[in-house]
């Protein structure tokens, strides 16, 4: 037997690769198709065929960072800002949860306008509709973390984006490697459900390293992991590069399926950037959670991480219909409950 399809079943049966064999399946493409397929049955077998929606508000894309990669960069003049008061947004989950939303998803830029006390108003009263509250707000000192924790927060995702340290600091100036591995560590200590992820494609980016970041995944006991092509911005330095591609995206989610059997993994919105059925075909590559946008109005567009972001022109209302219906048209269904991690 093929070599691949050795390294493929040994996945399936016993969860668990070395970084050469990782590296051996990431390089080759012959059997693309029967490692996403193992995927989808290690899903199926460990989270079943229900979808998790997790309600995404993009509260603010004012950050202070400068990721080179991102539109939100503060370097970035070109990009409109905006900022939600804590009651919008607590009005966009208020009619998110009309949607019949369970989980919401509270991402923005690092903006220091949204001090302890406003995050911890703001998680509190979205708690009292009885769902799960995720923050995506970026890197807090230990105590910060506490405080959202102690107000109701349930779960915190921050993508270690590459484990390449040398890599990581080259495309996000400034910031620290060693940091972004505290803050990861912090949420767990702290009881938070962890969510971390990866770009793939990035400029420089070897497949080495990318098998070192599913092992990362794995060493850090993460909850969910999210998982996204690069994808080049003209209003950032990184508008000439080649961009990540989807089917390297799928073959590194459907092995972190494979390693990390039972954790929750979004077809992520980057995936269907770069195909109008990029999260479907991730759906049936290891994913069983998609985060439908639930921010309104013009504030969709300014939140412009990368270019050809999906749902820009959509309400609220229409991608819940819209993903609902993909869904079900592939035989699975949409879950009623907050999805936390089975275990
Ligand atoms: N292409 C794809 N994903 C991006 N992100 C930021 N910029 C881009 C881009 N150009 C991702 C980062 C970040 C998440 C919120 O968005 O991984 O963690
Ligand atoms: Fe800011 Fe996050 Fe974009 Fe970096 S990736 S510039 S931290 S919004
Ligand atoms: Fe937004 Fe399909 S999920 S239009």
């Amino acid at each position: 037997m093929d070599k691949i399809i050795e390294l493929i079943n040994k996945a399936e049966k016993i969860n668990e690769l070395s970084k050469e064999e990782i590296i051996l399946i990431l390089q080759s493409s012959e059997f693309d198709q029967e490692l996403l397929n193992a995927a989808d049955r290690a899903r199926k077998k460990f989270v079943g065929d229900e979808v998790h929606l997790r309600g995404l508000i993009e509260f603010s894309n004012i950050c202070k960072r400068n990721c080179l990669y991102c539109g939100l960069r503060a370097s970035n003049k070109n990009v409109d800002r905006y900022r939600l008061q804590p009651d919008e947004i607590i009005e966009l989950a208020r009619k998110g949860v009309s949607y019949g939303y369970k989980t919401f998803v509270l991402q923005s830029g690092e903006d220091e306008f949204y001090t302890i006390d406003k995050i911890k108003y703001i998680v509190e009263k979205i708690k009292e509709f009885d769902v799960a509250v995720t923050l995506s707000i970026g890197e807090k000192s230990f105590e910060e973390y506490k405080a959202y924790k102690e107000s109701g927060a349930d779960r915190f995702l921050i993508r270690i984006e590459t484990t390449d340290k040398d890599l990581y600091e080259a495309m996000d100036p400034g910031m620290s490697h060693e940091e972004r591995k505290r803050c990861l560590s912090d949420l767990k200590a702290l009881g938070y459900e962890v969510g971390s992820g990866c770009l793939v494609g990035l400029p420089n980016q070897t497949i080495e390293s990318l098998a070192e970041d599913i092992l990362f995944f794995k060493e850090i006991g993460a909850d969910m992991i999210g998982i996204g092509p690069f994808i080049p911005n003209g209003d950032t330095p990184l508008k000439d590069e080649k961009g990540g591609d989807l089917n390297l995206s799928l073959k590194v989610m459907a092995i972190t399926r494979l390693l990390l059997k039972d954790i929750n993994i979004p077809a992520t919105t980057a995936m269907e950037t770069l195909n109008p059925n990029g999260r479907i075909m991730a759906l049936q590559s290891g994913a069983n959670v998609v985060m439908p946008n639930v921010t309104e109005g013009e504030y969709r567009k300014m939140y412009a991480l990368y270019p050809g972001k999906i749902c820009v022109n959509d309400t609220p209302a229409h991608c819940r219909g819209c993903i609902t219906g993909k869904i079900q048209r592939i035989g699975r269904t949409v879950s009623n409950t907050k999805g936390f991690r089975r275990k």
